[in-house]
Parts: structure tokens; C-alpha cells; sequence
């Protein structure tokens, strides 16, 4: 995790670090820090907490130069400390180095470096790196320059390293000049008029530069004002392109709205639609998805499909397995990611591997991705982020095109995430079972979804009402059947996320199988009831909680009469097929989550402990 960003060029440094670190906080928030290179000096600047904080200490004790690093940190070894935040220097005190990724074997190498009297000023594993290099470069003493000298000792360090890394570099002697690599986490170099950056993603310097080179493992890379230069670590020249950014600039924008998540939440009447854009064929009754790269032929062979996923994109995928196997008829299984690269699942030549991933950077995501490759699966991304590494690793995939998304809870990318998977529903049941007139029904029923999703949202007054009478609560469940089983677990999830509540998802048929021992007083149950075939089933279920006195919100389809005798309070959703009813049920669900939080007075867009894109195991 964490976010970088280096500039080197003929602005003020400064600013450009904290306005990218801003923009980079979603990779993290818990302290951040910079180092600026002025007259021969490393000047650092470091504090725990917000990037708020850094910036009112830049601002109070001044900076100044055009060559910098800097970090914004999600803690994973050492706490969220001043002396942890990085940037991280060697023993000289002449080179910083900012990291992002975990160095494994970082113990091993501390105590070889202390055996050789390097002292610690902090608990993380980065600063081990700094320290190695640093040593190496110190030793370094026939080189031709200082900046091969550089290059040579990170080479050597790096290859000590067990872990991932996407690192910058500044020295003090080496002035307008950074060093970085990557191995694991992400690092786009960014091409500018005089300038050049270094960053985690192209957001942070999308103000300045519309040309990108997105770094493969393996790259070393070197900046200067007036030029770069890509090389393998492993010696010899690194492949590259240029490409083009089209991230909108105040696509990041809040606008009116609180918070982002709201703001996100809203947002998905148009993601919906920018998801199936030009991918709806009404003359074939189909969902034209050109990016899997897979003619009708190939596809129609697939006979089992594995999703794979983290978080959030894993519960699209349970919604994503219903799909598949009601509309398309094909096994599928999911299997979190994390779980799926050590576990060693028997695949056949015929089985598709999907990798589903908004950031398409969270780390386990690409090893398993990387997993199904060497096992010889085609592996496909249905991905957020434009160039992404998984994006660029895939075989093939699908855009999600939901627009840039801060809030650290999920939103519109699952409802995103569950429309393109229902697009891969229809269009490999429209190659085996599923008819004509079927695939045009659903065809009609998916586009109005959207519309669907906004009369939800205008009723939002409704949820927050719902929302103050529980928000007090301590502990809540939530149950679903079917489609709306995983929705369950998704709306457990942005509970917990965001409002600290102790919430859990179920399988409404499993609560007499242990769940039923939560219920009580104190504890609301949320059912997620529309009108569908196992409507009666969940009825019995909520007659369950209902007579052991537990609180109960039903969710259910308009029009639909009968929650509220038993419940407590009831959400209406709009009529829908069954298949389609998780794109509308989890809408009232994510406003619930959110209005309890911001209740509650939590930061709601940057929950305690957690980060948006996780690239550490
Ligand atoms: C983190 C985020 C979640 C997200 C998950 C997967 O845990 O906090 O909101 O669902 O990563 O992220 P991805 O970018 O792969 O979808």
C-alpha cells in the first residue's frame, strides 16, 4: 500500500509533492512525509496522521528546491509514528528513500546492518532498503559517475530483497535527479515540459502531465528534468510505451455532496450506463464484450469459470456465480484471491480464471491472476483502473468505465462490477441456452436499472430516518437468499467498513444453524426480501428473529405487502427480475451504512485502519 510521488523539474517541488500526496491519500492516510533537495541538502519534512498535517508543517517550516520525494503511508510495519512515516535515509544521511511494498526478509537484513554498526531511527521495513543501498553505494568506488554509482548499489540492494517494492530515490550529491523501481507495486512515470514524476498512479500528477509510462516489474528507472531512462534491474533494456492519460482532472472532485461515498453512491445511475455502453446488441439479443479477446468458438468451450477477487469485487463475484450459472449454465466457483494463489485449485484447458478488481493493483488479485497464468488458464480482468497492472497482465478483459472512485468503501465499482458481469451472463448464455427473445427481455430489464437506482436515491430522506434510529447500535445482521445472498455480505461489509458496527452477512436458511444465538434486543436484522421465488422462505426466517424480539429492517419489492406486520421498518426497491435485484437491493443498503456512519461523526471516505488499494499481501 502507500502512495508515492517524485518531481524533478524547474517548479517548487513542494506543492506539486503535497497536491499528488493528495490525491494519492486513497493508497492511505496514516502519516506521510518529504524530502526536498536544495544546495547540496535533503530536507525532510515528516508527521503522523493526515496529509493535512504535512502540509501544515511545510507550510510553517518552509521548504524549498525542484527535486523531491514523498510518501503517504498505510502502517505496515511500525506504527503510524513521525520517525515511521518515511521518506527513510541510509546512514549518511544523503539518501532518501521512499517505499511502497513490504520487504520480507527486512529483519535478516537489519541485523547484518547492525552487526555493521547502521543505526535505526525507525521500526519499518523501508528503512532497511534506504540503509542497504546506502551501504552499497558507499562501497561503490569505481563507478563512472555518481549516478551510476547509484544505479549499481540499488541494483545490488534489490537483489538482496525479498518482498515488493515500487521505490524513489533522491541522493544529496546527485542533484535534479531520482532513481526508482518496482517490483509488485505499481509506479507510473509521467513525461512532462521540463519536468518528469515518479508516482503510485497517474492521479497524482494528472494536473501536469498527460503522457504516462506505466513501469513493468523488473524496471529500474531514472529522471531528470530533460530526460529519462528504463533499464531491467536484471541488466540489458526494459520494454516500454507511451500512452496517452485520459483520467478527467475534476473527476476527483466533491462537488456539493459531504462525502465521496455519497457522492459515489449517486454516481451509479450513470456508472451502469457508462458500464454497458456500446455493449448491448439488440439485433443479437447479446452482450458484446470485444475486450475478452475470445471468439464465439472459444468461448462457447469454456466449461467451468473461476472469479477471483478481494473484498468488495469478491461479493460482486458470489453475485457474478449466481449469474453465470442461472443465465450461462456454466460452473463456476469463486474464490477470494488471497485464498485462491496458495490453494492449488485443479483447472482444465477450458477453464476461464476472471480477476475482478476496481484498483486493479490490490496485490493478491495479481498473484492470483499471475497464479492462473502459470497454470496455463486464460485469465481475464474486469477492471477499473485504466492500465493497471492487472489490466496489463491480463489476456483480455473488460473496463468497468465507472469513473475515478475516493471513498475508501466500495460503491458504484460493485454495482458496476455485478452490470458487466451480467453482460458475460448473457453473453455466454446467448452461446449455449438462452433465447432470443430471453436475451432481449433481459436486455429491456437492464436498461432500466439505472432508472431504477435513481428513484431509490430520491428516497434516500426515507433511509436516513431508518438510518438515525439505528445508528446507537452495536452489533447488526444481515441475511439474503440467492441473488441476494452475497448482498448480504456486501452490506455487512460497508457497515463494518465505515460505522465500526460489529455486522456480519449470512445465508438466511443458515441462521437457524448458529446466526439465531445473536439475535436479540440489541441487535437489528436486516432482510433482504424482494419478491422473488424464495420471498415465503425469507418471511419464515424474519417470523424467526421476530419472535425472539430482535429488531428487523426488511428490504423488499414495491408494491409487495406483508414486512410490515413483522418488521420494524421496511425499504422498498423497485420491481425487478430476480438476476437483476442485487444491482438494486445493495443501493438502500450502501445509503444505510453510510448514514449510520456519518451519524456516528466517522470519517466516513477514510475509515480507521483501512486503505482503497491494498498492494501488500
Ligand atoms: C480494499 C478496499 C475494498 C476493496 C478491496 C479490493 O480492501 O478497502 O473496498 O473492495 O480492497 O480492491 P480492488 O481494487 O481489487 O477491487
Amino acid at each position: 500500500m502507500c502512495g508515492i510521488i517524485g518531481y524533478v523539474g524547474e517548479k517548487s517541488a513542494p506543492s506539486i509533492l503535497l497536491d499528488g500526496l493528495r490525491r494519492l491519500e486513497y493508497r492511505g492516510y496514516d502519516s506521510s512525509g518529504m524530502a526536498v533537495l536544495h544546495d547540496g541538502v535533503l530536507e525532510v519534512r515528516k508527521c503522523a496522521g493526515r496529509i493535512e498535517n504535512l502540509r501544515k508543517l511545510v507550510a510553517s517550516s518552509k521548504i524549498e528546491g525542484n527535486t523531491g520525494i514523498s510518501h503517504t503511508r498505510w502502517a505496515t510495519h511500525g506504527e503510524p509514528t513521525d520517525s515511521n512515516a518515511h521518506p527513510h535515509f541510509d546512514q549518511s544521511g544523503k539518501l532518501a528513500l521512499v517505499h511502497n511494498g513490504v520487504i520480507e526478509n527486512y529483519q535478516e537484513l537489519r541485523t547484518e546492518l547492525i552487526e555493521l554498526d547502521h543505526t535505526f531511527k525507525s521500526d519499518t521495513d523501508s528503512e532497511v532498503l534506504a540503509q542497504l543501498i546506502g551501504r552499497y553505494y558507499a562501497e561503490e568506488e569505481n563507478s563512472t559517475s555518481l549516478a551510476a554509482r547509484l544505479t549499481d548499489a540499488i541494483k545490488k540492494a534489490l537483489s538482496r530483497v525479498t518482498g515488493t517494492y515500487g521505490i524513489a530515490i533522491a541522493h544529496a550529491d546527485i542533484p535534479g535527479l531520482i532513481m526508482g523501481a518496482r517490483l509488485g507495486s505499481p509506479l507510473v512515470l509521467g513525461l512532462g515540459e521540463n519536468e518528469h514524476f515518479l508516482a503510485s498512479d497517474v492521479s497524482a500528477m494528472i494536473t501536469h502531465t498527460r503522457e504516462a509510462i506505466y513501469l513493468n516489474d523488473g524496471d529500474l528507472v531514472t529522471i531528470r528534468k530533460n530526460a529519462f531512462e528504463i533499464s531491467a534491474l536484471s541488466g540489458g533494456k526494459a520494454d516500454y510505451e507511451i500512452s496517452e492519460v485520459e483520467l478527467a482532472e475534476d473527476a476527483a472532485e466533491i462537488g456539493d455532496y459531504p462525502h465521496y461515498m455519497l457522492k459515489e453512491i449517486h454516481e451509479q445511475p450513470q456508472a451502469l450506463r457508462d458500464a454497458m455502453r456500446g455493449r448491448l446488441s439488440k439485433e443479437d439479443a447479446t452482450a458484446m464484450l470485444g475486450g475478452l479477446q475470445m471468439t464465439s468458438r472459444e468461448l462457447r468451450e469454456v466449461d467451468r469459470i473461476i472469479l477471483t477477487g478481494c473484498g468488495t469485487a469478491s461479493h460482486a463475484a458470489m453475485v457474478g456465480e449466481y449469474l453465470l450459472e442461472s443465465l450461462a449454465r456454466i460452473p463456476t466457483e469463486v474464490e477470494i484471491s488471497s485464498e485462491f494463489r496458495y490453494r492449488n485449485i485443479p483447472t482444465d484447458k477450458n477453464t476461464l480464471q476472471f480477476v475482478i478488481s476496481q484498483s486493479g493493483e490490490t496485490l493478491d488479485s495479481l498473484a492470483a491472476l499471475r497464479e492462473g497464468k502459470r497454470k496455463g488458464c486464460r485469465v481475464l480482468g474486469i477492471v477499473n483502473g485504466i492500465a493497471s497492472t492487472i489490466a496489463r497482465e491480463s489476456d483480455g478483459g473488460v473496463y468497468m468505465h465507472a469513473g475515478i472512485e475516493i471513498g475508501v468503501a466500495a460503491t458504484k465499482t460493485f454495482t458496476s462490477q455485478v452490470t458487466i458481469l451480467t453482460l458475460l451472463s448473457l453473453l455466454l448464455g446467448r452461446i449455449r441456452h438462452l433465447s432470443t427473445t430471453d436475451g432481449l427481455e433481459l436486455i429491456a430489464e437492464l436498461e432500466k436499472i439505472p432508472e431504477k437506482i435513481r428513484t431509490i436515491l430520491d428516497g434516500a430522506d426515507r433511509i436516513k430516518e431508518v438510518a438515525q434510529r439505528f445508528s446507537a447500535t452495536e452489533s447488526m445482521l444481515f441475511m439474503g437468499r440467492q441473488f441476494n445472498y452475497p448482498i448480504a455480505l456486501e452490506a455487512a461489509l460497508k457497515m463494518k467498513e465505515i460505522s465500526y458496527i460489529q455486522a456480519s452477512g449470512h445465508a438466511s436458511g443458515e441462521l437457524k444453524h448458529g446466526v439465531i444465538a445473536l439475535v436479540s434486543k440489541e441487535t437489528p436484522s436486516v432482510f433482504i426480501a424482494p419478491d422473488d421465488a424464495v420471498y415465503e422462505k425469507n418471511v419464515s426466517n424474519i417470523e424467526e428473529v421476530k419472535a425472539r424480539k430482535g429488531p428487523i429492517i426488511g428490504i423488499t419489492t414495491e408494491g409487495k405487502t406483508g414486512l410490515e406486520r413483522i418488521c420494524d421498518e421496511v425499504l422498498y426497491i423497485p420491481s425487478a427480475p430476480p438476476p437483476l435485484t442485487p444491482l438494486l437491493s445493495i443501493v438502500p443498503l450502501q445509503l444505510l451504512s453510510y448514514y449510520i456512519a456519518a451519524e456516528r461523526g466517522c470519517d466516513v471516505d477514510k475509515p480507521r485502519n483501512l486503505a482503497k488499494s491494498v498492494t501488500v499481501e
